[in-house]
């Protein structure tokens, strides 16, 4: 794999202070020229208003040598560098190092890359693959408590979803996954790695219906996150609200039962993420959830449960179950 010897590091301040140092030099010992790019420490900065600012610096220093992208950090740096390498010059190489929990599992791979808008998450974007992903979950060391829970929650979904294994894996040893142990970590790595690349190798561009299994949880979530202005809700704890939704509604379908649905629950509390989101205007997330991409003709594609490891997709939700729910999981003064 030739790669350019130009790279350009983007990140956040702390990061590079604490893991861009050591990559910088690794690197320019092995004779590659290195150039770092900070940007905000937000789900802010996915935004056009960013891309535009890197796309800028580096299209003036590059000049007419071409950069190598590499994205050190969590989904946010993977999506707006992959989103960048996508459009600069009409595509650039780039390299993924993710370094959250979130990241590793789930958004460093799979290529979708994008930014987002005041009225949607990820409205803007593209399909596109790095080079190379390199997971080193000794990164993960340093993340705190918050962004653990965070990338437990997509970890959570995995299980949900396609892996009953996992998922008791995950009920069983709970505080071993929380607390980052190094078999726990390697664990839910590869699991989740492995179900997302099978997912995507066989729908890559999402027309089967196949990739839409990874959106269990996500319709509601993204709605919150957009909701709340990109603020105070992380990914996860944003996506745990509407895996109880989504759980809730798979139990009130008949297609998953109380008792599957309860565990799934508990184990969502128990990794102490949100099970409601308070504080957001439940009108503004119910106008949020129309701009979301899985909605098709104008009517909401829900991913639900048909049993713990088994997905049903459905655009024929009986129309009172969504306002009857949603109350329940965003609650108004
Ligand atoms: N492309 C996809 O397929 C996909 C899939 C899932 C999620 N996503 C996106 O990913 C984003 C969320 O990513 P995230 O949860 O990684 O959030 P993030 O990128 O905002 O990172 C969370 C926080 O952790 C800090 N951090 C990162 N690594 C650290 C480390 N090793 N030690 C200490 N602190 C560290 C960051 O500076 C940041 O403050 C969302 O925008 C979501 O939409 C994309
Ligand atoms: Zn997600």
């Amino acid at each position: 794999m030739k790669l350019p010897r130009d790279v350009w590091i983007v990140s956040h301040p702390e990061l590079l202070q604490r893991y861009g140092r050591g990559l910088t030099a690794a690197l320019r010992k092995a004779d590659w020229s290195v150039n770092t790019l900070a940007v905000p420490e937000s789900e802010r900065s996915k935004s056009l208003a960013t891309a535009q600012r890197v796309i800028e610096r580096i299209a003036r220093q590059a000049a007419m040598r071409l950069p190598l992208l590499l994205a050190l950090g969590g989904g946010v740096v993977g999506d707006l560098t992959g989103f960048i390498a996508a459009v600069f010059r009409r595509g650039v190489p780039y390299v993924q190092i993710p370094t959250t929990l979130l990241a590793q599992v789930d958004s460093a791979i799979g290529g979708k890359v994008g930014v987002d808008l005041a009225c949607g998450k990820n409205l803007v974007g593209a399909f596109n693959h790095p080079r190379l992903v390199y997971n080193n979950l000794g990164l993960l060391q340093s993340l705190p408590l918050r962004q653990r829970r965070s990338g437990l929650a997509e970890v959570i979904k995995y299980g949900a979803i396609a892996d009953r294994t996992l998922f008791q894996f995950l009920r069983r040893r709970l505080p071993d996954c929380l607390g980052l142990k190094p078999h726990a970590v390697k664990l839910m790595v590869e699991r989740s790695c492995r179900i997302k690349a099978g997912i995507v190798s066989k729908d890559e561009r999402e027309t089967s219906g196949l990739r839409a299994h990874l959106n269990f949880g996500h319709t509601l979530g993204h709605a919150i996150e957009a909701a709340a202005g990109y603020r105070r809700w992380t990914h996860g704890e944003a996506i745990a609200v509407g895996m109880c939704a989504a759980t809730e509604m798979s139990v009130e379908c008949g297609w998953l039962s109380a008792t599957e649905g309860e565990k799934l629950i508990r184990l969502i509390q128990d990794a102490g993420l949100p099970m409601q989101a308070k504080g957001v205007s439940r009108r503004i997330v119910q106008r949020a959830m129309r701009y979301d991409k899985k909605f098709i003709h104008g009517r909401p594609r829900w991913v639900l449960l048909k049993g713990i490891g088994r997905v049903q997709v459905t655009e024929n939700l009986p129309p009172m179950l969504l306002a009857r729910i949603l109350p329940k999981y965003v609650p108004q003064p």
